[in-house]
Protein backbone atom coordinates (compact mmCIF):
# COMPACT_ATOMS: atom_id res chain seq x y z
CA UNK A 1 0.00 0.00 0.00
CA UNK A 2 2.25 2.55 1.40
CA UNK A 3 4.68 1.52 -2.19
CA UNK A 4 1.52 2.23 -4.34
CA UNK A 5 1.35 5.61 -2.46
CA UNK A 6 4.76 6.78 -3.02
CA UNK A 7 4.60 5.62 -6.24
CA UNK A 8 1.56 7.64 -7.24
CA UNK A 9 3.48 10.83 -5.26
CA UNK A 10 6.60 10.33 -7.56
CA UNK A 11 4.28 10.06 -10.58
CA UNK A 12 2.76 13.58 -10.06
CA UNK A 13 5.87 15.19 -8.56
CA UNK A 14 7.28 14.30 -12.32
CA UNK A 15 4.48 15.66 -13.94
CA UNK A 16 4.20 19.06 -12.63
CA UNK A 17 8.28 19.45 -13.42
CA UNK A 18 7.54 18.39 -17.09
CA UNK A 19 4.56 20.97 -16.77
CA UNK A 20 6.67 23.77 -15.48
CA UNK A 21 9.55 22.60 -18.12
CA UNK A 22 7.57 22.98 -21.43
CA UNK A 23 6.62 26.55 -19.92
CA UNK A 24 9.82 28.10 -19.84
CA UNK A 25 10.78 26.41 -23.23
CA UNK A 26 8.01 28.42 -25.01
CA UNK A 27 8.58 31.54 -23.88
CA UNK A 28 13.00 30.93 -23.67
CA UNK A 29 12.81 28.70 -26.85
CA UNK A 30 10.55 30.86 -29.21
CA UNK A 31 12.46 34.05 -27.62
CA UNK A 32 16.05 32.52 -28.89
CA UNK A 33 14.79 30.94 -32.11
CA UNK A 34 13.28 34.83 -32.82
CA UNK A 35 16.22 37.74 -32.99
CA UNK A 36 15.92 40.12 -30.53
CA UNK A 37 14.29 42.77 -32.40
CA UNK A 38 11.42 40.31 -33.54
CA UNK A 39 10.24 40.35 -30.26
CA UNK A 40 6.73 40.07 -29.41
CA UNK A 41 5.53 42.96 -27.33
CA UNK A 42 3.12 40.33 -25.59
CA UNK A 43 4.63 36.75 -25.67
CA UNK A 44 4.09 36.05 -21.99
CA UNK A 45 1.03 37.31 -22.11
CA UNK A 46 -1.09 34.26 -22.84
CA UNK A 47 -4.88 35.00 -23.38
CA UNK A 48 -6.72 33.12 -20.26
CA UNK A 49 -10.10 34.93 -21.14
CA UNK A 50 -12.72 36.06 -23.94
CA UNK A 51 -11.82 39.61 -23.30
CA UNK A 52 -8.05 39.56 -24.19
CA UNK A 53 -9.37 37.52 -27.86
CA UNK A 54 -11.90 40.37 -28.04
CA UNK A 55 -9.07 42.97 -27.59
CA UNK A 56 -7.48 45.15 -30.90
CA UNK A 57 -4.29 44.36 -31.85
CA UNK A 58 -2.24 46.66 -33.48
CA UNK A 59 0.76 45.91 -35.08
CA UNK A 60 4.24 48.18 -35.31
CA UNK A 61 6.58 47.47 -37.96
CA UNK A 62 9.56 49.13 -37.67
CA UNK A 63 13.25 49.56 -39.98
CA UNK A 64 15.15 49.61 -37.24
CA UNK A 65 16.02 50.40 -33.52
CA UNK A 66 19.58 51.83 -34.61
CA UNK A 67 19.14 55.44 -34.61
CA UNK A 68 18.52 57.32 -30.69
CA UNK A 69 14.81 57.92 -31.22
CA UNK A 70 13.04 54.58 -32.30
CA UNK A 71 13.35 53.04 -29.07
CA UNK A 72 11.46 56.18 -27.96
CA UNK A 73 8.83 55.55 -30.62
CA UNK A 74 8.49 51.47 -29.93
CA UNK A 75 8.26 52.11 -25.97
CA UNK A 76 5.77 55.57 -25.65
CA UNK A 77 3.41 53.81 -28.91
CA UNK A 78 3.52 50.44 -27.09
CA UNK A 79 2.08 52.54 -23.76
CA UNK A 80 -0.21 54.91 -25.92
CA UNK A 81 -1.71 51.62 -27.45
CA UNK A 82 -2.33 49.72 -23.78
CA UNK A 83 -3.17 52.96 -22.31
CA UNK A 84 -6.25 52.41 -24.44
CA UNK A 85 -7.02 48.98 -24.07
CA UNK A 86 -5.35 47.26 -26.90
CA UNK A 87 -2.55 45.18 -27.50
CA UNK A 88 0.67 45.88 -29.58
CA UNK A 89 2.78 43.46 -31.42
CA UNK A 90 6.10 44.98 -32.26
CA UNK A 91 8.95 44.11 -34.74
CA UNK A 92 12.03 46.18 -35.92
CA UNK A 93 13.90 44.93 -39.26
CA UNK A 94 17.28 46.01 -38.45
CA UNK A 95 16.94 47.92 -42.28
CA UNK A 96 16.40 44.54 -44.21
CA UNK A 97 13.31 45.16 -46.71
CA UNK A 98 12.39 41.09 -46.88
CA UNK A 99 12.67 41.14 -42.89
CA UNK A 100 10.51 43.72 -43.23
CA UNK A 101 8.10 42.03 -45.45
CA UNK A 102 8.22 38.83 -43.87
CA UNK A 103 7.87 40.07 -40.58
CA UNK A 104 4.75 42.12 -41.38
CA UNK A 105 3.34 38.78 -43.61
CA UNK A 106 3.69 37.18 -40.23
CA UNK A 107 2.02 39.93 -38.71
CA UNK A 108 -0.93 40.40 -41.08
CA UNK A 109 -1.33 36.77 -40.64
CA UNK A 110 -1.72 36.74 -36.92
CA UNK A 111 -4.81 38.08 -36.83
CA UNK A 112 -4.04 42.09 -36.40
CA UNK A 113 -6.63 44.62 -36.62
CA UNK A 114 -4.23 47.73 -38.19
CA UNK A 115 -0.68 47.73 -39.38
CA UNK A 116 1.36 51.13 -38.64
CA UNK A 117 4.53 50.76 -40.43
CA UNK A 118 7.93 52.43 -40.65
CA UNK A 119 8.99 51.43 -43.52
CA UNK A 120 12.41 51.10 -44.56
CA UNK A 121 12.16 51.58 -48.34
CA UNK A 122 9.45 53.84 -49.30
CA UNK A 123 9.06 52.18 -52.66
CA UNK A 124 9.49 47.90 -51.71
CA UNK A 125 6.89 48.23 -48.65
CA UNK A 126 3.90 49.04 -50.95
CA UNK A 127 3.84 45.20 -52.00
CA UNK A 128 2.62 44.78 -48.44
CA UNK A 129 0.08 47.25 -48.42
CA UNK A 130 -2.83 45.20 -50.64
CA UNK A 131 -1.86 41.90 -49.16
CA UNK A 132 -3.18 43.77 -45.75
CA UNK A 133 -5.92 45.11 -47.15
CA UNK A 134 -7.41 41.75 -48.41
CA UNK A 135 -7.02 40.36 -45.03
CA UNK A 136 -9.28 43.38 -43.96
CA UNK A 137 -6.50 45.22 -42.24
CA UNK A 138 -5.86 49.14 -42.51
CA UNK A 139 -2.50 50.25 -43.27
CA UNK A 140 -0.97 53.81 -41.06
CA UNK A 141 2.60 55.09 -42.47
CA UNK A 142 4.12 55.92 -39.27
CA UNK A 143 7.11 58.79 -39.68
CA UNK A 144 7.79 57.98 -42.91
CA UNK A 145 5.65 58.04 -46.07
CA UNK A 146 5.16 54.65 -48.03
CA UNK A 147 5.40 55.35 -51.78
CA UNK A 148 2.63 54.04 -54.04
CA UNK A 149 0.04 52.54 -52.60
CA UNK A 150 -3.04 52.83 -51.48
CA UNK A 151 -2.22 53.56 -47.60
CA UNK A 152 -5.32 54.78 -45.27
CA UNK A 153 -3.22 57.36 -43.11
CA UNK A 154 0.04 59.09 -42.74
CA UNK A 155 1.50 60.13 -39.36
CA UNK A 156 4.11 62.33 -39.00
CA UNK A 157 6.02 65.64 -38.80
CA UNK A 158 5.87 68.23 -41.38
CA UNK A 159 9.09 66.73 -42.73
CA UNK A 160 9.45 69.65 -45.18
CA UNK A 161 9.56 72.24 -42.42
CA UNK A 162 12.23 70.22 -40.52
CA UNK A 163 14.64 71.16 -43.88
CA UNK A 164 12.95 74.94 -43.53
CA UNK A 165 14.00 75.34 -40.12
CA UNK A 166 17.69 74.25 -40.80
CA UNK A 167 18.23 76.28 -43.74
CA UNK A 168 16.41 79.41 -42.26
CA UNK A 169 18.65 78.92 -39.14
CA UNK A 170 21.73 78.60 -41.17
CA UNK A 171 21.57 80.86 -43.47
CA UNK A 172 20.95 83.80 -40.84
CA UNK A 173 24.44 82.39 -39.32
CA UNK A 174 26.25 82.03 -42.79
CA UNK A 175 24.10 84.69 -45.39
CA UNK A 176 26.59 83.31 -48.06
CA UNK A 177 29.52 81.33 -48.99
CA UNK A 178 30.38 77.63 -50.09
CA UNK A 179 27.53 74.97 -48.41
CA UNK A 180 27.73 71.31 -47.96
CA UNK A 181 24.30 69.03 -47.90
CA UNK A 182 24.71 65.91 -46.25
CA UNK A 183 21.43 63.75 -47.21
CA UNK A 184 19.66 60.97 -45.39
CA UNK A 185 18.91 57.53 -47.02
CA UNK A 186 17.41 57.78 -50.69
CA UNK A 187 15.53 54.55 -50.02
CA UNK A 188 13.60 56.86 -47.25
CA UNK A 189 11.30 59.70 -48.53
CA UNK A 190 11.52 61.29 -45.71
CA UNK A 191 15.05 62.33 -46.95
CA UNK A 192 13.68 63.37 -49.55
CA UNK A 193 11.17 65.72 -48.06
CA UNK A 194 13.84 67.20 -45.88
CA UNK A 195 15.91 67.97 -48.49
CA UNK A 196 13.10 70.04 -50.79
CA UNK A 197 12.92 71.97 -47.67
CA UNK A 198 16.37 73.17 -47.32
CA UNK A 199 16.23 74.02 -51.07
CA UNK A 200 12.76 75.51 -50.58
CA UNK A 201 14.79 78.31 -48.63
CA UNK A 202 18.36 78.04 -49.87
CA UNK A 203 17.20 78.00 -54.07
CA UNK A 204 16.60 82.11 -54.30
CA UNK A 205 19.76 82.63 -52.34
CA UNK A 206 21.77 79.99 -54.68
CA UNK A 207 19.82 81.47 -57.47
CA UNK A 208 20.95 85.04 -56.67
CA UNK A 209 24.85 83.63 -55.96
CA UNK A 210 25.20 84.41 -52.58
CA UNK A 211 25.57 80.80 -51.40
CA UNK A 212 26.59 77.58 -53.18
CA UNK A 213 26.30 73.98 -52.82
CA UNK A 214 29.46 72.35 -53.28
CA UNK A 215 28.92 69.24 -51.81
CA UNK A 216 25.45 67.16 -52.12
CA UNK A 217 24.81 63.56 -51.33
CA UNK A 218 23.17 61.00 -49.74
CA UNK A 219 23.80 59.04 -47.09
CA UNK A 220 23.89 55.00 -46.78
CA UNK A 221 21.12 54.09 -44.58
CA UNK A 222 21.70 56.97 -42.66
CA UNK A 223 24.56 55.75 -41.03
CA UNK A 224 27.69 58.76 -39.43
CA UNK A 225 29.90 56.07 -40.91
CA UNK A 226 28.56 57.12 -44.57
CA UNK A 227 27.93 60.55 -43.76
CA UNK A 228 31.97 61.10 -42.11
CA UNK A 229 32.76 59.53 -45.73
CA UNK A 230 30.92 62.13 -47.79
CA UNK A 231 32.34 65.08 -45.17
CA UNK A 232 35.70 63.64 -46.29
CA UNK A 233 34.95 63.76 -49.63
CA UNK A 234 33.75 67.39 -49.70
CA UNK A 235 36.68 68.23 -47.76
CA UNK A 236 38.46 66.29 -50.87
CA UNK A 237 36.56 68.15 -53.68
CA UNK A 238 36.61 71.57 -51.73
CA UNK A 239 39.66 71.81 -49.29
CA UNK A 240 38.87 73.21 -46.29
CA UNK A 241 36.51 76.39 -48.24
CA UNK A 242 33.65 75.18 -46.95
CA UNK A 243 31.49 77.68 -44.48
CA UNK A 244 28.55 75.63 -43.41
CA UNK A 245 26.98 71.89 -43.28
CA UNK A 246 23.26 71.07 -43.33
CA UNK A 247 23.07 67.38 -42.79
CA UNK A 248 19.64 65.44 -42.71
CA UNK A 249 20.00 64.22 -39.06
CA UNK A 250 22.16 64.10 -35.66
CA UNK A 251 23.28 61.04 -36.49
CA UNK A 252 25.11 61.94 -39.76
CA UNK A 253 26.16 65.18 -37.79
CA UNK A 254 28.05 63.22 -35.80
CA UNK A 255 29.56 61.79 -38.50
CA UNK A 256 30.47 65.00 -40.32
CA UNK A 257 31.63 66.53 -37.06
CA UNK A 258 34.21 63.74 -36.50
CA UNK A 259 35.48 64.46 -40.14
CA UNK A 260 35.35 68.61 -38.70
CA UNK A 261 37.21 67.37 -35.76
CA UNK A 262 39.81 65.62 -37.64
CA UNK A 263 40.69 68.82 -39.38
CA UNK A 264 40.88 70.79 -36.23
CA UNK A 265 37.41 72.81 -37.59
CA UNK A 266 34.80 71.31 -35.22
CA UNK A 267 32.82 74.59 -33.79
CA UNK A 268 34.75 76.61 -36.54
CA UNK A 269 32.43 75.62 -39.60
CA UNK A 270 28.28 75.57 -38.33
CA UNK A 271 27.00 72.39 -39.09
CA UNK A 272 22.96 71.70 -38.24
CA UNK A 273 21.22 68.42 -37.69
CA UNK A 274 18.14 66.93 -36.55
CA UNK A 275 16.63 64.87 -34.04
CA UNK A 276 17.88 66.16 -31.00
CA UNK A 277 19.81 62.84 -29.96
CA UNK A 278 21.75 63.69 -26.63
CA UNK A 279 24.78 63.67 -28.32
CA UNK A 280 23.77 66.60 -30.89
CA UNK A 281 22.04 68.44 -27.90
CA UNK A 282 25.31 68.11 -25.96
CA UNK A 283 27.55 69.53 -28.65
CA UNK A 284 25.34 72.32 -29.26
CA UNK A 285 25.63 73.30 -25.66
CA UNK A 286 29.09 72.70 -26.06
CA UNK A 287 29.78 74.60 -29.24
CA UNK A 288 30.59 71.84 -32.06
CA UNK A 289 27.12 71.79 -33.63
CA UNK A 290 24.59 74.78 -34.33
CA UNK A 291 20.81 73.49 -33.87
CA UNK A 292 19.13 70.66 -34.47
CA UNK A 293 15.07 69.75 -35.31
CA UNK A 294 13.81 68.78 -32.26
CA UNK A 295 9.98 66.50 -32.55
CA UNK A 296 8.33 65.91 -29.89
CA UNK A 297 7.64 61.71 -30.23
CA UNK A 298 5.23 61.52 -27.46
CA UNK A 299 2.67 63.24 -29.37
CA UNK A 300 3.65 61.19 -32.76
CA UNK A 301 3.51 58.13 -30.84
CA UNK A 302 -0.09 59.26 -29.13
CA UNK A 303 -1.51 60.58 -32.41
CA UNK A 304 -0.84 56.96 -34.28
CA UNK A 305 -2.16 54.82 -31.31
CA UNK A 306 -5.51 57.29 -31.62
CA UNK A 307 -5.96 57.12 -35.04
CA UNK A 308 -5.19 53.14 -35.10
CA UNK A 309 -7.62 52.46 -32.69
CA UNK A 310 -10.40 54.61 -34.40
CA UNK A 311 -9.34 52.82 -37.59
CA UNK A 312 -9.58 49.17 -35.70
CA UNK A 313 -13.13 50.43 -34.48
CA UNK A 314 -14.08 51.59 -37.96
CA UNK A 315 -14.66 55.43 -36.13
CA UNK A 316 -14.28 58.19 -38.64
CA UNK A 317 -10.77 59.55 -37.75
CA UNK A 318 -9.97 63.38 -38.42
CA UNK A 319 -6.28 63.61 -41.05
CA UNK A 320 -7.14 66.94 -43.38
CA UNK A 321 -3.63 67.19 -44.42
CA UNK A 322 -2.89 65.34 -48.05
CA UNK A 323 0.47 64.11 -49.10
CA UNK A 324 0.69 63.03 -52.52
CA UNK A 325 2.58 59.03 -52.33
CA UNK A 326 2.16 58.85 -56.13
CA UNK A 327 -0.69 56.73 -56.01
CA UNK A 328 -2.96 58.66 -54.11
CA UNK A 329 -3.84 62.00 -52.03
CA UNK A 330 -2.89 60.20 -48.67
CA UNK A 331 -4.87 61.69 -45.67
CA UNK A 332 -2.03 62.83 -43.40
CA UNK A 333 -1.82 64.45 -39.60
CA UNK A 334 1.60 66.55 -39.81
CA UNK A 335 2.80 67.22 -36.81
CA UNK A 336 5.16 70.53 -36.00
CA UNK A 337 8.70 70.40 -36.05
CA UNK A 338 10.71 72.78 -33.65
CA UNK A 339 14.13 74.57 -33.94
CA UNK A 340 16.73 74.01 -30.98
CA UNK A 341 19.67 75.87 -30.81
CA UNK A 342 21.86 76.69 -27.48
CA UNK A 343 19.16 79.78 -27.16
CA UNK A 344 15.95 77.52 -25.82
CA UNK A 345 17.33 73.94 -25.37
CA UNK A 346 15.99 74.57 -21.90
CA UNK A 347 12.22 75.83 -22.86
CA UNK A 348 11.63 73.07 -25.43
CA UNK A 349 13.51 69.76 -25.03
CA UNK A 350 14.54 70.10 -21.68
CA UNK A 351 11.46 71.87 -20.60
CA UNK A 352 9.35 68.60 -22.29
CA UNK A 353 11.80 65.96 -20.23
CA UNK A 354 13.42 64.61 -23.39
CA UNK A 355 16.55 64.74 -21.47
CA UNK A 356 17.50 65.81 -18.65
CA UNK A 357 19.49 69.37 -17.39
CA UNK A 358 22.14 67.10 -16.03
CA UNK A 359 22.39 65.43 -19.16
CA UNK A 360 22.85 67.85 -21.53
CA UNK A 361 25.18 70.48 -19.36
CA UNK A 362 27.39 67.90 -18.34
CA UNK A 363 30.63 69.50 -18.87
CA UNK A 364 29.12 73.46 -19.42
CA UNK A 365 27.53 75.94 -17.52
CA UNK A 366 23.85 77.13 -18.53
C1 LIG B 1 13.88 59.57 -40.64
C2 LIG B 1 13.35 60.20 -39.39
C3 LIG B 1 14.43 60.95 -38.72
C4 LIG B 1 15.71 60.16 -38.60
C5 LIG B 1 15.96 59.14 -39.69
C6 LIG B 1 16.93 58.04 -39.35
O1 LIG B 1 12.90 58.97 -41.37
O2 LIG B 1 12.29 61.08 -39.67
O3 LIG B 1 13.94 61.40 -37.48
O4 LIG B 1 15.83 59.62 -37.41
O5 LIG B 1 14.80 58.58 -40.21
O6 LIG B 1 16.36 56.99 -38.74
Amino acid sequence: MIRLFTQMRLIFIAMVMLLSLSACENSAGNMHTVPAEEQKADESAVPDSDTDQDKIKIAFAMDTLLEERWPRDRDLFREAVEALGAEVEIMAASGDDALQITQMERMISSGIDVLVVVPHNAEATATIVNMAHSAGIKVIAYDRLIRNAEIDLYVSFDNERVGELQAEAMQKQVPSGSYVYIGGAETDYNAHQFKQGVFNVLQPLIDRGDIRIVFDQWSQDWTPASARANMEAAFQANGDQIDAVISANDATAGGVIEALEARGLAGKIPVAGQDADLAAVQRIVEGTQMMTVYKPIHLLAEEAAELALKLAMGEPVVADQKINNGKIEVPSVLLTPIAVDRHNVMDTIIADGFHTEEEVYRNTEK
